[in-house]
C-alpha cells in the first residue's frame, strides 16, 4: 500500500492540538458576526494572509486575537465539535485537547462557559463519532504563578471535566521553574501532567519540565538533540514527545521540513508522536503532518507504525482503552 495511503488510514491518537488554533478563518468571521465583535481584518483572506510567522510570539499575537470572537458556550462547543469532526476524518479515534482559559476569563468569559461547551463537545464525539476525547487545561507561562493558581482554583468545581495541566504560550524567558508550585498542587490533586518544552527553548527547559514540574509528558521537545544525556534519559523513560512537524515548519523551527528532526528522534529510540498543534493556522490536520513530513524526510512504514503506536502508548486512556487501539 502506498504510505500516505497508510498515513491517513491507521488509527492514530492526538496529543497535542491547542482546540484555540483550530479555529479557522471563516469560523472567526462567522463568531465576530454572531457576537458583534469587530475584528481589525477585513476579510477571511486578509487573515488569513496575516499568517505569516516568524517565531513563536509573532504566531501567538494573532492566535490571541483570532480567539477574542469566543464568548459564549455555543461558540466554544460549534470550535471543539468543528475539529473533533475533521479529528475523525483523519482517523483520530483519541483527541487530548488543550484548552487556553486565561484566554477567556481575561475577557470576562467564565471558566463554565468555557468548560461546558467544550465538555458537551467531547461527549458528542463520543457518542456520534466514537472519537475519545478528553481535555487538558494549559496554564499560560507569560502570566504569573499567582494566575496559574487562580486559574485552577477556578476549575476545581469542573475537576472531572479536565484529565491534566499543562503550560504553554511564549516559553523563552518562561522556565518550568516559574511553575514549580502550581505543578505540585496539580499532581496532589492527581491530575496528569505535561509541558510545552524545547519548542524554541533550551534543552534545560525540558530537564526542568521533567524535574522539576515533574511532567509525564513533553510537548515539542525537538531541541533535545542537543543534549545527549538529555536523549538518553528521555529514550530510556520512554517520555513521550508531542511533535508537531508543520507547527515547527511555520514559526521557523525548522524553516525548511526537509530539516526536521522526527526521524532522529524515532531512530533513537524516543517515544515521539506526531500532531497539529494549532492546524488552523499552520496549514494542516493531523494527516497532512503525517504525509508532509514523511514526504519530506523520507520516513517510512516502519515509523508509521511506531508513530502509531507510540500515540497510543503515550496518551492518558486507561488500559482497556488502549488495548482495543493497539
Ligand atoms: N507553543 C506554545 N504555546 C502555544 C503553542 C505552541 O506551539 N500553540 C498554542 N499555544
Ligand atoms: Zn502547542
Amino acid at each position: 500500500r502506498r504510505l500516505p495511503e497508510l498515513l491517513r488510514a491507521m488509527p492514530k491518537a492526538e496529543l497535542h492540538i491547542h482546540i484555540e488554533g483550530s479555529l479557522e478563518p471563516e469560523l472567526i468571521f462567522a463568531l465576530a458576526q454572531r457576537n458583534g465583535v469587530a475584528l481589525p481584518y477585513a476579510s477571511v483572506e486578509a487573515l488569513r494572509s496575516a499568517y505569516a510567522f516568524t517565531n513563536l510570539q509573532s504566531f501567538l499575537d494573532i492566535y490571541y486575537a483570532g480567539a477574542s470572537v469566543l464568548l459564549h458556550e455555543q461558540d466554544f462547543y460549534d470550535m471543539a465539535w468543528a475539529y473533533l469532526q475533521r479529528a475523525a476524518a483523519d482517523q483520530v479515534v483519541r483527541a487530548e485537547i488543550f484548552f487556553d482559559p486565561q484566554t477567556h476569563t481575561s475577557r470576562g468569559v467564565s471558566m463554565q462557559t468555557v468548560l461546558q461547551g467544550l465538555h458537551r463537545a467531547c461527549e458528542d464525539a463520543r457518542a456520534q463519532l466514537g472519537v475519545s476525547a478528553v481535555l487538558i487545561l494549559c496554564f499560560l507561562r507569560h502570566l504569573s504563578e499567582e494566575d496559574a493558581f487562580a486559574t485552577l482554583e477556578q476549575a476545581l468545581p469542573y475537576r472531572d471535566r479536565i484529565v491534566g495541566v499543562g503550560l504553554d504560550s511564549s516559553e523563552l524567558g518562561h522556565p518550568p521553574e516559574k511553575f514549580a508550585r502550581v505543578f505540585a498542587r496539580c499532581r496532589e490533586l492527581g491530575l496528569r501532567l505535561v509541558a510545552h518544552a524545547g519548542e524554541e527553548g533550551p534543552p534545560a527547559y525540558i530537564w526542568s519540565a521533567l524535574d522539576v514540574l515533574k511532567v509525564e509528558r513533553i510537548d515539542h521537545g525537538v531541541q533535545a538533540v542537543h543534549d545527549a544525556a538529555l536523549m538518553q534519559r528521555l529514550a530510556h523513560d520512554r517520555i513521550p514527545l508531542t511533535v508537531c512537524p508543520l507547527s515547527n515548519q511555520k514559526l521557523c523551527v525548522f524553516p525548511d521540513l526537509r530539516q526536521h528532526n522526527l526521524g532522529t528522534l524515532l531512530d533513537a529510540g524516543l517515544a515521539a508522536t506526531v500532531n497539529s498543534d494549532d492546524p488552523a493556522y499552520f496549514g494542516g490536520y493531523i494527516n497532512d503532518n503525517f504525509t508532509q513530513v514523511f514526504a519530506a524526510t523520507g520516513l517510512t512504514a516502519k515509523h508509521a507504525y511506531q508513530l502509531a503506536f507510540n500515540s497510543f502508548e503515550a496518551s492518558f486512556a486507561s488500559d482497556a482503552e488502549k488495548r482495543d487501539w493497539e
